[in-house]
């Protein structure tokens, strides 16, 4: 007679079998999977091992776990994630917004930290599910962002996930080509644009090369057209003395520095990721005073 299912025991076999798959973190995987499928907390393992899990419920583990060992991301399987706080919705035209990306928020943060309450206006291009801008707003209660997008369905993730977070009232979402559809000026630009090179992305690792959407890797053969037309662009987009940052590879701070010094920018700031390396800069028009707030070097 098989023993019934209970949570202690469904967690056990789902990191079983994903440790036998290979996968890097298994435990940590088996437990947001297990959780997902029986709508338990962190805490019901350790609280209720003896929990019973039904039918359905177990069903539902064996279908996620082994779409996990298949090597589907987690969050893809979960259909989101976190990212600064926000539940992030995704869709197969949205990236997996990266813990890297904060080190482009703390930037920016930190660039306009003389006036947090100030109304702002933030312009994002590449929105994806629009975690950079839709974190920006969460910060500052009186700025208002637009973000933009070429993949219709990551505007459609960005406007939902806009209302599931409660910060609808001030943002907004359309397609666009980069700035080809943007009418107006912003005090920040942010962008998080692709930056693998076109040559490299078949060595990246399978899950995000066979589950991130192309057209958030390649940015062309060496990676970095989408910073030449964001440094083209910017400054008929930027209102007095505005800022625009962007998230880079951690090889690249000087070839994009080069990009926007020769569009008439100066370096303002840069932030390093978690692991140290270099993640993003912001410019701002060279001989220009900073417009809504104060130093930053
Ligand atoms: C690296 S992803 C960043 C997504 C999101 N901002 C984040 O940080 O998670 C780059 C984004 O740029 C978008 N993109 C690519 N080419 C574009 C273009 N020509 N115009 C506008 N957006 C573009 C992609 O669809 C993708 O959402």
């Amino acid at each position: 007679m098989t023993e019934p299912m209970t949570l202690g025991r469904a967690l056990a076999g789902a990191r079983k079998k994903l440790t036998e798959a290979g996968i890097g973190d298994a435990a940590r995987d088996a437990r947001l999977l297990v959780e997902a499928a029986t709508g338990t907390g962190r805490l019901d393992a350790i609280a209720r091992p003896d929990m019973p899990v039904d039918e359905a419920a177990a069903g539902r583990i064996e279908v996620c776990v082994a779409r996990r060992a298949a090597g589907e991301p987690v969050h893809r399987i979960l259909g989101g994630r976190s990212f600064h706080g926000l539940d992030l919705a995704l869709n197969a035209d949205t990236l997996e917004p990266r813990d890297d990306s904060e080190a482009m928020v703390g930037l920016a943060l930190d660039l306009f930290r003389a006036n947090p309450g100030g109304a702002a206006t933030i312009l994002d291009l590449g929105t994806g599910t629009g975690a950079i801008g839709l974190a920006l707003l969460a910060e500052w209660p009186h700025a208002r962002a637009h973000g933009v997008d070429i993949a219709k369905g990551a505007v459609e993730a960005a406007i939902a996930n806009a209302a599931n977070a409660g910060l609808a009232a001030r943002f907004s979402a359309s397609v666009s080509d980069w700035f080809a559809a943007v009418a107006g000026r912003y005090d920040l630009i942010v962008s998080n644009p692709p930056y693998i090179a076109s040559g490299a992305i078949g060595a990246l690792d399978r899950e995000v090369r066979e589950h991130d959407p192309r057209r958030a890797l390649d940015g062309g053969g060496d990676g970095l057209d989408a910073y030449r037309i964001i440094a083209a662009g910017a400054a008929a987009h930027l209102a007095e003395g505005g800022v625009v940052a962007v998230e880079t590879g951690f090889d690249q701070r000087e070839a994009v520095t080069a990009i926007f010094t020769a569009r008439g920018f100066d370096l303002r700031g840069s932030a390093r990721d978690l692991g140290g390396r270099d993640r993003a800069l912001a410019f701002r028009a060279a001989n220009k005073p900073l417009g809504i707030s104060g130093e930053c070097v």
